[in-house]
């Protein structure tokens, strides 16, 4: 599986450096609906409705997220051993899951409508998650 994806990525040099565009595209989608989403609920804009803001950033933090996961696996497929090697690629997983955990706390316990102190802090959390997974991506190639 792994090698079938790693000799797609192959058929051509320029394949690798069009997937990290893809990938910091999708990156900028993911981000950028949850930054504004987040500084709604850390009380930013109070004038916009959480919910009708969700209903334009969530879609976009999802199919962004969805084109991270994409590319990120082509990417990963091409040097896995070399990746998987590097901690920060690791950690970088890691707190992906963590942040989907949170997320999905978000939404379960219909964060949005209760703009509680916990949705907050929960915004707060999702946003140095998201901070941290872009340096470990950038640092990847480092350590
Ligand atoms: C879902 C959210 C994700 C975000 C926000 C993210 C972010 C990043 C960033 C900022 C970079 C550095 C890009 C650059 O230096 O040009 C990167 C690189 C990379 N990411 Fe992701 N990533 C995500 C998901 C994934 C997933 C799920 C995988 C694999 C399973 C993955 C694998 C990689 C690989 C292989 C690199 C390239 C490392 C290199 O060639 O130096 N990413 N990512």
């Amino acid at each position: 599986m792994l090698n079938g994806l790693s000799g797609l990525v192959g058929w051509h040099p320029w394949v690798y450096p069009a997937l990290a565009v893809l990938h910091l595209i999708g990156l900028g989608a993911l981000f950028g609906g949850l930054l504004v989403l987040d500084l709604r609920m850390l009380g930013r804009a109070a004038v916009l409705d959480p919910s009708a803001l969700a209903r334009l950033a969530v879609p976009a933090a999802l199919a962004g997220f969805t084109l991270c996961l994409l590319t990120g696996v082509l990417m990963f497929a091409a040097h896995a051993d070399e990746v998987w090697a590097s901690w920060a690629f690791r950690v970088k997983l890691g707190l992906i899951v963590l942040a989907g955990l949170n997320a999905l706390w978000f939404h379960r316990r219909g964060a949005l409508r209760r703009q509680d102190g916990l949705a907050g802090w929960q915004s707060l959390f999702s946003l140095t998650l998201w901070i941290a997974v872009i340096a470990c991506g950038r640092w990847i190639g480092v350590a």
